[in-house]
């Protein structure tokens, strides 16, 4: 199987991320516009897109965001965008392009996107480890002294960052700071929704023998017709609660004080490290291409993910 690197569709408007390809799909019957997010196989790490895809990633991500969405709307926590997976009623696809879409596509609500990255963290690990260590605190929200890496906070903490343009890191920030960019009462709302999507999630998960340590959520507000915000609530957009958006670990291996097992890119990042430790890699684009072994590991534990969580 090779996977699917990038896509080339007969729809207008194409925009590639790092992992979606971004269409522009017929409006809803009220004339609102809708878009075709298609779930690649490509793998980004440390912000650079690996010149090797994951082949079947796409579909696993796009299974798992479109069960949480679900989940989360019938739990009443919060709206997502999608409004369906089905490309049977977007016309200009070719038979090819059908068979290259089941299962990673999904036709989604346009919306106008909150430039700022939602992050919630249960658990000190990653960039929030790394600042903890330095100043004691998480985008300047204190914490206890004596944590270790790993370790489960009091609290789940909502820690924003910045969402940088292709090439850029994106910085964590603090809610203050979030508040300037995105507006006060928009930022209010979603620490709010975010930490109760993370809360009712780590339970959902827990309950399945998988720790939900940290993850992003991106919002959006839906856009009318005439490219006007439809509403004056933000809807979640983008992926949800997947590998690539968050860190999952196997509840029963969970050991503070260490790097912890994984069932997300951790295992890829790991295996560039120590390409970066042996001088064979910077940590810039372009990435280096990955072994069938890396491919086959990485692949497995983004099934695993699914698997515990979904059945
Ligand atoms: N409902 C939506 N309306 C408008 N834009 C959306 C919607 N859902 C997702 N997007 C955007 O589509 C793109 C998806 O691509 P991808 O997730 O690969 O991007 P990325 O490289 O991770 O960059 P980003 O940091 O912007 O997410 C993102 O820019 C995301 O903000
Ligand atoms: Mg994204």
């Amino acid at each position: 199987m090779d996977g699917v690197f990038e896509t080339d569709l007969g729809l207008p408007g194409r925009r590639r991320g790092k992992v979606r390809d971004v269409y522009d799909a017929p409006p809803g019957t009220d004339g609102s516009p809708r878009l075709l997010v298609v779930a690649t196989d490509r793998i980004s790490a440390f912000d650079v897109v690996m010149p090797t895809p994951i082949p079947g990633k796409g579909r696993i991500l796009t299974d798992i965001s479109l069960r949480w969405f679900s989940w989360l709307e019938r739990q009443g926590i919060v709206d997502g965008h999608v409004l369906g997976a089905d490309t049977g009623a977007i016309p200009g696809l070719t038979v090819v392009d059908r068979a290259m879409l089941a299962g990673r596509a999904m036709l989604v609500r346009r919306c106008r996107v909150v430039p700022i990255e939602c992050v919630v963290r249960g658990y000190l690990e990653g960039s929030g480890w790394s600042e903890y260590q330095r100043s004691g605190a998480v985008c300047g929200v204190p914490l206890p002294s004596g944590l270790r890496r790993g370790d489960r906070l009091p609290e789940p903490i909502f820690t924003p960052a910045t969402k940088e343009e292709a090439g850029k890191h994106d910085e964590n920030i603090t809610f203050d700071r979030a508040s300037a960019i995105a507006g006060g009462a928009t930022m209010e709302f979603l620490r709010r929704a975010s930490v109760a999507v993370y809360r009712a999630a780590h339970a959902y998960a827990l309950e399945r023998g998988v720790i939900l340590a940290d993850t992003k959520f991106e919002f959006g507000f839906p856009l009318d017709r005439d490219g006007r915000d439809a509403a004056d609530r933000p809807i979640l957009v983008d992926e949800v609660l997947t590998p690539d958006s968050s860190r999952y670990w196997p509840a029963d291996r969970w050991m503070p004080g260490a790097e912890q097992e994984s069932f997300d890119k951790q295992y890829l990042r790991e295996w560039l490290n120590t390409l970066v430790s042996r001088g064979l890699w910077n940590k810039q684009a372009p990435g280096p291409a990955l072994p069938a072994h890396v491919v086959a590991g990485t692949a497995a534990r983004y099934e695993e993910a699914r698997r515990r969580l979904f059945g």
